[in-house]
């Protein structure tokens, strides 16, 4: 289609995955390729949007080659929330498609861990820190009345009603506005596959179901993010 129902708006949107250092060449991560933020990215942009794409750890290859998409790199999480809020300063909407990590090591040696020589010895555990919810964060503290803020969860489950279930409980303890919640597991959710996702609102009701290509959510995200801003704005 051709609206622009995002023209005049600035967005962020965090993709990707976060990376939290042990060591100088060793990080705790996780799988997510940045798709579905990239996919926000680029159909907010199409609809008209300024767009600041907070991007973790997200393949060169994949990120949008547009004018209206500043994109800022991040690895960690501590990072990605500086770089998010202070693009959320003077934002309409934030969407956290980011896969960001709940713990990081708590200490990061500037050496390379090294096994100690001949030994049998058991290897140090790893201590953890824990990271600050970023999204619960945003949905706190917002810097202007009437900003949209969106999540994401990515949820397993005995079948998708418990999933479903995960992401009530989540929707209402994070306080976003809108929480996207898939199911994954083993062939769904991650990389470039169809996605299905169940939009809930900070009560953890049912607002509307989306389902297709990354693209498809994106947009049908956007869709209910454009009348919130509509509605916050009458
Ligand atoms: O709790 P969980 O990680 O499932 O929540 C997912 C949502 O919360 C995503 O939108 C993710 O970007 C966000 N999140 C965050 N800060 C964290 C962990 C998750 O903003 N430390």
């Amino acid at each position: 289609g051709r609206t622009a129902d995002l023209a005049g708006r600035h967005v962020v949107i965090s993709a990707g995955g976060t990376r939290e250092p042990l060591d100088p060449v060793r990080f705790l991560g996780n799988r997510s390729s940045g798709r579905q933020g990239i996919a926000l990215a680029t159909a907010a942009a199409r609809r008209g949007a300024r767009v600041t794409l907070v991007a973790a750890n997200v393949e060169d290859a994949l990120l949008p080659d547009d004018p209206a998409v500043a994109v800022r790199r991040v690895e960690t999480a501590l990072e990605l929330r500086d770089a998010v809020r202070a693009a959320a300063a003077e934002a309409d909407a934030v969407v956290m498609a980011a896969a960001v990590a709940d713990f990081r090591p708590a200490t990061t040696t500037t050496h390379k861990i090294k096994k100690a020589v001949g030994g049998d010895a058991d290897p140090e555990p790893i201590r953890l820190a824990t990271n600050p919810d970023i999204l619960a964060e945003l949905a706190a503290d917002r810097p202007r009345t009437g900003q949209v803020v969106v999540g994401f969860a990515a949820e397993t489950g005995d079948g998708d009603a418990d999933a479903l279930e995960h992401g009530r409980a989540k929707a209402r303890r994070k306080g976003a506005d809108l929480l996207a919640v898939n199911q994954v597991g083993e062939d769904r959710g991650f990389g470039d596959v169809p996605n299905e996702v169940t939009v809930l609102d900070a009560a953890g009701e049912v607002v509307a179901r989306a389902g297709g290509s990354k693209t498809e959510v994106a947009d049908a995200l956007w869709t209910l993010v454009a009348e919130q801003l509509v509605a916050a704005s009458t």
